[in-house]
């Protein structure tokens, strides 16, 4: 196969909308991928992500804005000239060909030579583990085996860009795990720039360099998976990400009278203290092997706690839970804007 490495092209856009019937699915939208990078789109559904990706796609126009590949405007360009690749959730695969015909589909149409078609055929399939299955129809492959006959398809193209929205939606969560790590090697040894599309925050922060989270049209942060995670802009941001994610209380639960700020606090970060911290009522015990998920209530708030599994706490018993200062997060409880600062009377937390 042709060395793709650092060949991945930039993509920008740059304030770009998309309207339909007046409302905004895309709204002002700035981004930017670097050359060879994986960038996921992440957000609730409804949020845009898809109608982004197909205006990078061509599939769609954008009706404000510029759409940049390689630095060029390619606003006018139709996708079959954008030079990218695509892979849907549903992976059309054509029934009545075979793994390899799929596969070489798109070479066949663009008349690639037949030698150099077999050459690219078998080194894609040596890739994606399907070198004993070319002959066989999709209906006799499995879910996972015909997800990679979708990427070969992409991927043969060799592209500096590919586009993928939740292609791993219709398959079990063993093998989505699995699915993740092959899509991200493939995109860091052949070193095309990815733009990927899920609502899933886990998959979004295993595979990204970049995560754009998206709410309402709108990006709401980018950055780096770790960014994102420890410094949430928005408490919106705070609540998508995490398993479970940020628990977002009131100050005044707290026994804080600030006015009008939410703190977050991640459920990992809280710990149980026989003398000191908040109060809380454990309401329900989830077992989950490694951890223990209380489920709490402390005055009118919910606080989630995941704590390690050997800790023996009964449900509908008090416990006394605590956390590191500079663990919580502060939010203005308006707007959900991060705060820099810490609001006066969290020095200390008791009650
Ligand atoms: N072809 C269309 N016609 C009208 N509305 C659409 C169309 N495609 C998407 N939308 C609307 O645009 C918004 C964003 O959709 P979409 O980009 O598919 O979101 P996501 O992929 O994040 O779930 C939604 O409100 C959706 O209903
Ligand atoms: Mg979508």
């Amino acid at each position: 196969m042709k060395d793709l490495a650092n060949k991945g092209q930039a993509i920008s856009l740059r304030q770009v909308s998309k309207f339909w019937d007046g409302e905004p699915a895309v709204d002002s939208v700035d981004l930017e991928v670097a050359p060879g990078t994986f960038t996921v789109l992440l957000g609730p559904s409804g949020c845009g992500k898809s109608t982004t990706l197909r205006i990078i796609a061509g599939l769609e126009a954008a009706d404000q804005g510029e759409v940049l590949i390689a630095g060029q405007v390619v606003n006018q360009l139709p996708p079959a000239k954008r030079d990218l690749a695509m892979v849907f959730q549903s992976y059309a695969l054509f029934p009545h060909l075979t793994v390899a015909e799929n596969i070489l589909f798109g070479l066949r149409v663009r008349r690639t030579p037949k030698a150099e078609q077999q050459q690219r055929l078998l080194s894609t399939a040596d890739l994606l583990g399907l070198t004993d299955y070319l002959n066989r129809r999709p209906s006799q492959l499995s879910g996972g085996q015909q997800q990679r006959v979708a990427l070969g398809r992409a991927i043969i193209a060799e592209k500096p860009v590919c586009l993928m929205d939740e292609p791993l939606s219709n398959l079990d969560a063993k093998l989505r795990n699995t699915m993740r790590t092959e899509i991200r090697d493939l995109q860091q040894s052949l070193g095309f720039s990815m733009v990927y599309v899920t609502h899933d925050q886990s998959e979004a922060i295993t595979m990204a360099d970049q995560v754009v989270l998206m709410r309402k049209g709108r990006i709401e942060q980018s950055g780096s998976p770790r960014e994102i995670y420890e410094n949430p802009a928005t408490a919106f941001v705070a609540s998508f990400i995490g398993t479970p994610p940020m628990n977002l209380i009131e100050a005044e639960a707290l026994g804080v009278t600030a006015k009008d700020i939410t703190v977050g606090v991640r459920p990992e970060h809280v710990r149980l203290s026989d003398t000191v911290g908040i109060k809380a009522r454990v309401e329900h015990v989830e077992y989950l092997g490694a951890d223990v998920l209380l489920d709490c209530r402390v005055g009118n708030a919910k606080l989630l706690a995941r704590i390690e599994g050997h800790a023996n706490v009964q449900p509908q018993t008090d416990v006394r839970l605590i956390w590191n200062a500079d663990q919580m997060h502060f939010f203005d409880g308006t707007s959900g804007a991060r705060l820099h600062d810490v609001p006066e009377g969290f020095g200390v937390v008791t009650n």
